[in-house]
């Protein structure tokens, strides 16, 4: 029987939830035009459209924003995060942005440009947009294990070493801007990378002469995986195993709304103190976020993030943490229901092809699945498959994803095992009924990138 590991922390402040009727939420969802972005999250019951910026702060981290420094340039809160990232990553620059995708859009220009590629294990979306807005084309090389969501494999968010040097070789290495290591990886699942694998990768980087950065949003979490799944690793601490991780790279992107458990924030790291490209950095920063001191974050959320980035890396939350992930997979392997197993360090990842074979990638069934769990029980997940992969930014054309998945992203120290409980019913009720849904969605209307955040859908009848 699945056992659930005990929460290493106590409530202190708690926000009431509505409770809704079946009736309610048909009508809520039809008036959100179909799209899990466009519901009020009062309507929501359990949330778990993502785990980003969702996180309950701890104790800690509150009082550290009663030291927050409000300075416009050298704020004593800019000095303690770059202290607390130095201290933790051991890179020579440290730039705070207000979110992950800043840090993309403020880094990626240096080494991407038109006619240039960047290949990744996977890139999330916003990361494939601003590779994309650089004027450069994105290439993708996962592990191949990823795409069979039944494979019990450990260290299903690899990068495809082979794959990535036949790439390299075949496009010319100076077209390749860089190669991102996205850890753990988002879009196969959560999946973590192997050290062994990160190794590899930044041979091949070497050995070409191309620029490796890290896509860092969930480090630690993959750390504690290559901790619990690689026999080398066992005895190593959390922070060895970052650092072992971050001196194979030679930059990271981070969001800091998911491990550093804090609510906005984000972070780039050079590890040559004296790369030319960090006057590009610090001028893109300026322009788009802010003074580079600040980068469009107030002090008292550097301070919070640097509190933040230390209980992210604690063992006893990660072991918790991956523990009610195994524990949510074990109870759904009780009732045979399909998602990418095992499962992810920040969620669950149902296999929506699974769910619904009778409805083609066209039709969206990671969002079919969506919107019957949230009919059920108020549950907010999302599309991680064709919806959300969009269009060929070239031909227009809809792109065909290797999975159709619903994610269930769970927040950080927000729900409890009762919550995960009655998810775990709910989602095997709309399992029972599987066979009674026929068709799926077509998109009424889309912007032209990004859709998946705005578009409005309804069903095919
Ligand atoms: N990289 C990865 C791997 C991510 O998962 C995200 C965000 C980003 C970059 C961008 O960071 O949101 O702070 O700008 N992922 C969220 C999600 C939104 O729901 O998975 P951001």
């Amino acid at each position: 029987m699945a056992v659930f590991l005990a929460e290493p922390y106590k409530i202190k402040v708690v926000e009431p939830i509505k409770v809704t009727t079946r009736e309610y939420r048909e009508q809520a969802i039809k008036e959100a035009g179909y799209n899990m972005f466009r519901l009020k999250s009062e309507d929501v019951y359990v949330d778990t459209l993502t785990d980003s910026g969702t996180n309950a702060m701890s104790a800690e981290q509150w009082s550290a924003l009663m030291h927050g420094d409000e300075a416009y340039a050298g704020a004593a809160s800019y000095y303690r995060l770059i202290a607390a990232a130095k201290d933790i990553f051991g890179y020579g620059f440290f730039q705070p942005v207000h979110q992950g995708r800043a840090a993309e859009k403020v880094l990626f220009p240096s080494f991407l440009e038109k006619g240039k590629y960047a290949i990744a294990n996977l890139f999330f979306d916003t990361t494939r947009a601003h590779v994309e807005l650089a004027g450069a084309r994105c290439l993708e090389c996962c592990n191949p294990e990823a795409a069979d969501t039944q494979l019990k494999a450990p260290f299903k968010g690899n990068m495809d070493v082979e794959k990535l040097e036949k790439i390299i070789t075949e496009k010319g290495p100076e077209n390749i801007g860089m190669v991102v290591m996205t850890i753990t990886n988002n879009s196969a699942g959560g999946q973590p990378v192997s050290l062994q694998n990160m190794r590899d990768t930044a041979a091949i980087c070497q050995k070409y002469h191309i620029h490796l950065n890290i896509d860092a949003a969930r480090f630690a979490e993959n750390a504690m995986f290559v901790k619990l799944r690689e026999p080398e690793c066992k005895d190593m601490s959390i922070k060895e195993i970052t650092r072992a991780f971050f001196d194979l790279a030679d930059t990271f992107t981070m969001s800091a709304k998911k491990d550093a458990i804090v609510n906005m924030g984000g972070l780039i790291g050079v590890k040559d103190e004296e790369a030319p490209y960090i006057l590009k950095i610090k001028a893109n920063c300026i322009s788009f976020e802010g003074f580079y001191t600040y980068g469009g974050l107030n002090g008292r959320d550097l301070d919070a993030m640097a509190v933040g980035l230390y209980e992210g890396m604690d063992e006893n939350w990660l072991r918790y943490r991956l523990a009610t992930m195994e524990y949510f997979g074990e109870r759904l392997d009780e009732y045979g229901i399909p998602y990418q197993s095992p499962a992810g360090g920040h969620g669950i990842f149902l296999d929506a092809a699974k769910f619904y074979p009778q409805i083609p990638y066209n039709e969206f069934p990671g969002q079919v699945l969506s919107i019957e769990l949230y009919k059920e029980c108020g549950l907010r997940g999302c599309d991680i498959g064709s919806f959300m992969i969009g269009n060929d930014p070239d031909t227009g054309k809809q792109l065909k994803s290797i999975n159709e998945f619903t994610r269930l992203a769970i927040p950080r120290r927000v729900y409890t095992q009762t919550h995960y409980d009655m998810v775990i019913e709910a989602i095997n009720e709309v399992w029972k009924k599987r066979e009674t849904i026929k068709r799926g969605y077509r998109i009424t209307w889309e912007p032209p990138i990004l859709r998946h955040f705005q578009a409005t859908l309804e069903p095919i009848e």
